[in-house]
């Protein structure tokens, strides 16, 4: 096991009160896995990473029953082992709006040539000849490296942020958002290359987006967020074959698939809640169509569908007759009257 977090809770605190943004998630990520996060804008995907990364403000506080990565207790470890022994070397990070995450005077490649100095013991020469060759892995020509953020597409730094997260054999490598912000056809380009990269590192990837479909490409598990929750998470195939939770099957239908492009979308509407203060129910049940009375007053548990397969809904039993109504345009966008 590479990553086991266990009731994981990151609250911010501001003037207008506890803004639970993070609130009682539990992951495991194995060796050699790709685990995707999905869910929509404002649920907490960033804070979630940015607390494994330690890249959380002051006024921020992380909890959690576990947060272990290979065995080794994250939220004990001071703060000068954690960058010396995991940050870029175990876990690195490519994070969102990476394509602007470069500093525009100073040639790209110098700057993976920094990066991977500042955290190893290479030469320059060896660490020159290292970016070469994660530009090449990227799909970058390797001349390249003298070029300036500025000489560089949108497509071709985000390569060079994926170049740099790979630099050092990371265990773990994080992808907040890696195609969001790119043209269409770029982001396919991107998703390729990542699948690529998959083939030849041997590096997990936790692969955070708001877009279901990128992540069902790539991901061979996925974890569906929504306002600081995990609703459902399981195996990608059982997860997009067999979904149970509302939010899921909202999202579905509000993303094209690969499979069904004349498919029409239904979009969720509304937008997710405050997370400030107590949500003491589901936090979906707000936009929930299938909500009932039980859905506002009480959490629903996570419950094992099957040994990988999980699901926080109070309405489990009547999965079938929500799938049937989830795949109508009118059961999320008329009165509510499918539950
Ligand atoms: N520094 C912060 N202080 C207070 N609230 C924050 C801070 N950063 C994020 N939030 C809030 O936390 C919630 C989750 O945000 P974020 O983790 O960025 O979500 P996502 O990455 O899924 O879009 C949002 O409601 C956001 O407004
Ligand atoms: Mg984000």
């Amino acid at each position: 096991m590479l990553l086991e977090i266990e009731n994981l809770k990151v609250h911010y605190r501001t003037t207008a009160g506890v803004v639970k943004a993070v609130d009682g998630v539990s992951l495991t990520i194995d060796e050699n896995q790709v685990q995707g996060i999905a869910g929509e804008s404002g649920c907490g995907k960033t804070t979630l990473i940015k607390s494994l990364l330690r890249l959380l403000p002051a006024t921020a506080t992380v909890t959690a029953d576990k947060l272990l990565f290979k065995g080794r207790d994250l939220l004990a470890m001071p703060d000068p082992k954690f960058r010396r022994d995991i940050l870029w070397q175990e876990i690195s990070l490519v994070p969102q709006s990476a394509m602007n995450s470069l500093d525009p005077v100073y040639k790209v490649g110098d700057q993976v040539i920094e990066a991977i100095q500042a955290h190893s013991s290479q030469s320059r020469k060896q660490a020159a000849e290292r970016t070469a060759h994660l530009f090449d892995v990227v799909g970058l020509q390797p001349n390249l490296m003298n070029s300036y953020p500025h000489e560089f597409s949108g497509g071709m730094r985000q390569r060079a942020m994926i170049a740099m997260s790979l630099a050092l054999e990371p265990s773990l490598i994080i992808m907040d958002e890696p195609t969001t912000g790119l043209d269409v056809l770029v982001q396919e380009r991107i998703i390729r290359k990542l699948l690529e990269i998959r083939e030849q590192v041997k590096s997990s990837i936790l692969l955070i987006t708001h877009d279901i479909s990128v992540i069902a490409e790539m991901s061979n598990r996925i974890g569906i967020m929504y306002a600081g929750r995990m609703m459902e998470l399981g195996e990608s195939v059982d997860l997009f074959e067999n979904p149970y939770h509302p939010y899921t099957l909202g999202l579905k239908n509000a993303f094209p698939s690969i499979k069904a492009l004349d498919k029409e979308l239904i979009s969720i509407p509304g937008s997710p809640p405050n997370l400030i203060g107590d949500l003491p129910g589901c936090t979906f049940c707000g936009r929930c169509p299938f909500a009932v009375p039980r859905c506002d007053s009480e959490r629903p548990a996570d419950t094992w569908i099957n040994d990988r397969h999980r699901v926080a809904c109070h309405r489990l039993d009547d999965v079938a007759d929500i799938r049937a109504k989830a795949g109508e345009k009118d059961t999320w966008h008329s009165s509510k009257s499918a539950a």
